[in-house]
């Protein structure tokens, strides 16, 4: 059933992969600012955000197929997925999956054990729960990348939660390495907060041992909407700090939906000869339609009365089933990956560059504004934040910086409860705060009600 479908859909793909034995793919390394697969091409992401529910969305191997069919035909090779269960059997999807030649990026973290921006700490309970989702995926090579955290820091006084971010990953690197594992690379997700940039970006990277800085950095930005351009939208903006980055560094959630439908032009431009000596693709947020409008499938009508009481249906959508492209927004992804296959460079022109990559300098610490030490140590397991502590990680001033009552605070309403992912920083402040203020208002409603 599966093959037969796909190949109808995508010939050329699955005859070539047809060939590979199962888990035979090869797996994907960090090296210097670039990823590369093991032959020494490097690879772009071309993912897309795949959660049908809050719960494991790797664990339906038949589903799972039937989605595959689709995302090969659109040109994916990566999704990434916000939460599993470590305990589930997730063979049957990440074979599916790896025939399909598509890698995964997965969060650590589950729902109790995110790290928190208020009152941050890092504990035993987390790294245990991290690690073992960590013992779970690691033995798929087509497991490319995995995150400690998604948008724990929110609003401008958030910076106190950087250190306890990179000391996670610092303490599953380690973990990594003490069972043997391959070098899966460990990175974190971060909302596009302006008042943040470009000191948690730096920071995440600055650190003068490899060991406590993140393998890859990445970012959720709503920035380009509609009919915009490499300049209009702020990319410009984040290519040139993005320059001279000493690790990967991608877009892990994109795509902007106002105005409809998506032309997801901004593909070019990350895919394309502005950004793809720096940035090493992107993650389109997200698979299912759902109440927040974002996306690239649906299951059926959204369902109501009767229908909406069915096993498989949650907040009016159905949740498993065939999936059907949204027209336009699925071809017209489909059209703008097709024509974008940057080659990069290969690992043996590469190797001794990325040796050469110049360390970056960690951010200085400002009254009111990042908060952050840089020559204090990260937390230690156990840690807990203090504000004005002896040894907390932040300046003295840390305890008193209190938010802007603008952008920042908003912010703070509109993420992982409600609106999620749906944070959006556009490059102009006052677009910035409207937006911002609407996502918080809708979040308030319960429009955008959702698990993130
Ligand atoms: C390396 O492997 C990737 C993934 O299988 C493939 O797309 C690429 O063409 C290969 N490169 C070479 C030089 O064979
Ligand atoms: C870690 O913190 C959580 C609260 O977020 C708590 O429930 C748990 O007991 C803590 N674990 C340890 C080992 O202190
Ligand atoms: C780039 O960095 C500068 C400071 O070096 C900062 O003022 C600016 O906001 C940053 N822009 C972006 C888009 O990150
Ligand atoms: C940041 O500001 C918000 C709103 O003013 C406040 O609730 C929060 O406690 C502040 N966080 C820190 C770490 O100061």
């Amino acid at each position: 059933m599966f093959s037969s479908l796909a190949l109808s859909a995508a010939p050329l793909l699955l005859a070539g992969l047809h060939a590979v034995t199962v888990g035979a793919v090869p797996t994907i390394s960090a090296v210097g600012s670039k990823f590369f697969y093991e032959n020494g091409t490097q690879y772009y992401i071309k993912g897309i955000a795949y959660q049908l529910t809050p719960d494991d969305p790797l664990i339906d191997t038949a589903q799972c197929k039937r989605d595959i069919v689709r995302m090969s035909e659109l040109g994916a090779n990566a999704i990434r997925v916000y939460h599993v269960d470590a305990s589930a059997d997730h063979k049957g999807c990440m074979e599916a999956f790896a025939n399909a030649g598509i890698y995964l990026f997965v969060d650590l973290d589950t729902f109790t054990t995110q790290i928190e921006q208020d009152s941050p700490h890092w504990n035993e309970t987390q790294y245990n729960r991290f690690g073992a989702v960590l013992d779970e995926f690691q033995q798929y090579d087509n497991t490319a990348g995995v995150f400690v955290g998604n948008e724990v820091l929110t609003t401008a006084n958030g910076s106190i939660a950087a250190p306890y971010v990179l000391a996670a990953a610092r303490d599953m690197k380690a973990y990594r390495d003490k069972k043997g594992y391959r070098e899966i690379p460990v990175g974190y997700s971060a909302a596009d907060i302006a008042d943040l940039r470009p000191m948690l970006q730096n920071y995440m990277a600055c650190q003068e041992k490899a060991a406590d800085r993140l393998d890859f950095y990445s970012l959720n930005a709503y920035e380009w909407c509609g009919e915009s351009s490499y300049s209009v939208s702020g990319y410009s903006e984040l290519q040139k700090n993005a320059t001279g980055y000493p690790i990967p560094i991608f877009f892990s959630e994109t795509g902007c939906n106002t105005p409809a439908p998506r032309t997801f032009d901004d593909q070019a431009a990350i895919l394309g000869s502005e950004m793809d000596d720096t940035w090493s693709g992107a993650i389109i947020y997200e698979w299912i339609e759902e109440t927040n409008d974002y996306g690239l499938i649906s299951y059926g009508p959204s369902a109501t009365g009767a229908a909406a009481t069915k096993s498989n249906v949650e907040d009016g959508y159905t949740r498993a089933g065939t999936p059907i492209p949204i027209s336009p927004d699925f071809s017209n992804l489909k059209s703008q990956w097709a024509t974008l296959n940057p080659t990069g460079v290969a690992l043996s022109e590469y190797k001794a560059s990325a040796s050469s990559l110049s360390s970056i300098e960690c951010p200085a610490s400002t009254s009111g504004g990042w908060a952050v030490n840089p020559s204090a140590n990260l937390p230690t397991m156990g840690q807990t934040y203090t504000s004005g502590a002896a040894d907390s990680t932040g300046t003295g001033s840390s305890g008193s910086s209190s938010g802007t009552g603008t952008s920042s605070s908003a912010s703070a309403s509109s993420t992982k409860d409600n609106a999620g992912s749906a944070i959006v920083v556009a490059g102009n402040p006052v677009t910035e705060r409207l937006f911002v203020a609407s996502l918080a208002l809708s979040g308030a409603l319960g429009l955008v009600a959702f698990w993130l």
